[in-house]
């Protein structure tokens, strides 16, 4: 079986566009590759954060993710400050990245432009730390979102310059994007992120999600109910592709076109598809904040087969390198 890495920030609870975008790509590709799933919190201390929510915020990370359907039998879950050969082979890679390259990531520009009285050295070698994520275990296939492929072609680069320099050691990883690698927020206009705040945590309350999809934003040019709208240019037509089933999806089309039912029949159609499809993932993410002890060892465990690999690799770039041993 090839490898696979894949990496999410403990940035506070899983949304719609991380499950979306990355998350359900996961748990299907977890059945045909070596999976290896990282909550990455040595990356989230770039940013500002509190110290006393981290613990929560990386187990109700893992707790999600298993929710969604990530099986710790068969993905290995982990944390990565747990692995400290991941910061380890950071600082090699540091002796190959150049400076020009990383100057140039539009992810690193856009921190700094947001947080520019905190332009941090760990914002800058970010990409560094995420190469080294993704080759510590020699991973082929790095399914992300599409604001990710910059790192994986730089990733890529990493791998090519350490062969070079050293000796071959590591594969070059593909990108795997999802269907939909860049999926538009509610308001239609942003990509769905947190901090544009047009996502929806998907643990948020029944009634809170129904209000919050009454608000999204649809086919701009039916302006009246009367007016027959276009679902190919509605957003919470292409939500509706995701959780409703074929029978739904005709009768919004169909209704849709002919100007049947209005946008609020369609949002309100499209909260009970999402609610159900959500209804297992939220009764097992309940469990599982019911018992964190299980949690904890599971990411414990996680940390263990992951550290095996790591381990391994180290072993051979410093062999690579000629460092004493
Ligand atoms: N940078 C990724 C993000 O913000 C998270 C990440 C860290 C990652 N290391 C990774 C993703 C390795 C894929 C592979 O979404």
């Amino acid at each position: 079986m090839k490898r696979l890495f894949s990496g999410i920030q403990p940035s506070g609870e899983l949304h719609l566009g991380n499950y979306l975008g990355a998350v359900s790509n996961w748990v299907k590709l977890q059945e045909s590759y070596h999976s290896f799933i990282c909550i990455v919190d040595y990356h989230a201390i770039t940013q500002s954060y509190d110290r006393k929510d981290m613990r929560t915020r990386v187990l109700h990370m893992a707790a999600d993710l298993m929710a969604c359907g990530i099986d710790p039998e068969r993905s290995v879950l982990f944390v990565q400050s747990r692995v400290p050969e991941h910061t380890e082979l950071c600082w090699i890679f540091n002796a190959v990245a150049q400076y020009g390259d990383l100057s140039r990531m539009t992810q690193f520009k856009d921190k700094a432009a947001r947080q520019a009285e905190n332009i941090n050295v760990g914002l800058f070698d970010y990409p560094v730390l995420q190469s080294a994520d993704i080759l510590l275990y020699k991973a082929q296939v790095v399914p992300v979102g599409e604001d990710q492929v910059q790192h994986v072609e730089f990733t890529r680069r990493i791998a090519r310059g350490f062969n070079r320099r050293w000796g071959k050691l590591f594969p070059e990883p593909d990108a795997l994007l999802s269907s939909t690698p860049r999926l538009l927020g509610l308001d239609g206009q942003a990509k769905m992120s947190k901090s544009m705040g047009n996502t929806i945590v998907l643990a948020t309350p029944e009634k809170q999600i129904r209000k919050q999809l009454s608000r999204a934003a649809t086919d701009p040019a039916r302006v009246k109910r009367e007016d027959p709208g276009d679902p190919d240019n509605c957003n919470v037509f292409t939500l509706h592709k995701f959780f409703s089933n074929e029978e739904r999806l005709g009768w919004v089309r169909d209704g849709c076109t002919s100007a049947g039912i209005g946008c609020v029949d369609c949002k309100r159609a499209l909260a009970d598809s999402m609610l159900d499809q959500l209804s297992d993932y939220r009764r097992r993410r309940e469990e599982l904040l019911a018992e964190p002890e299980k949690v904890e060892r599971i990411l414990a465990e996680g940390a263990e087969r992951a550290s095996a690999v790591a381990r391994q690799t180290m072993e051979q770039v410093r062999d690579k390198l000629g460092l004493w041993r």
